[in-house]
């Protein structure tokens, strides 16, 4: 079996919560009055939804999607499908979509058309990390905890086939 070399740590889950405490209160902020509705993308952003949530302080409902790009490789297919929906009727309601990272950004331009389409009065994105170098699509995070270089993200819920989604920081593969 091969095995997989990771690097070191790029950020701790101290930071990762400061971040999250920073966002949330600007979310708070930005939605105060308005319908919330957060949404969070299984399973890469269990973690930082759990972080986000506790850190808004509003009346807000919140959801759980679950749509795919990727197989079990490192490469973004551009070929989204919605895999689990959302239970709740976002209709007038302001979505808050909290994603784990942004690569290609196929995965969220489809996201964003679903809940447009569905009649939600704004969609925004609250990603935990943003990977800007091999960005397609044309989509950019509201709210954005780190900036990353070009690396293969893994830990604090994300996966390189569905390893390492347990770690309780954010490293990357060596390749
Ligand atoms: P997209 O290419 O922006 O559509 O990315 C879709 C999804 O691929 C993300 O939400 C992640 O779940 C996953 N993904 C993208 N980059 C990485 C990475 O570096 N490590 C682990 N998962 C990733
Ligand atoms: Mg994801």
């Amino acid at each position: 079996m091969a095995t997989d070399t990771i690097g070191t740590v790029l950020y701790t889950q101290e930071d990762i919560w400061k971040r999250a405490k920073e966002l949330g209160e600007k979310i708070t902020e930005d939605y105060k009055g308005k319908e919330l509705v957060l949404v969070g993308t299984l399973r890469g952003a269990v973690m930082w939804m759990a972080d986000m949530m506790r850190n808004i302080d509003l009346d807000m409902s919140i959801d759980f999607i679950s749509a795919s790009s990727y197989g079990s490789g490192t490469v973004s297919s551009g070929n989204v499908v919605i895999k689990q929906d959302v239970e709740l009727n976002v209709t007038d309601k302001h979505v808050l979509i909290i994603e784990d990272i942004i690569d290609s950004g196929n995965t969220l331009c489809f996201l964003k058309k679903h809940f447009s389409q569905r009649g939600a009065a704004s969609v925004k994105i609250c990603t935990m990390l943003d990977k800007p170098a091999r960005r397609e699509a044309d989509v950019y995070g509201d709210y954005v905890g780190y900036t990353v270089d070009d690396l293969f993200i893994v830990g604090y819920g994300l996966d390189f086939d569905q390893k390492y989604r347990n770690l309780p920081y954010i490293t990357y593969l060596e390749g």
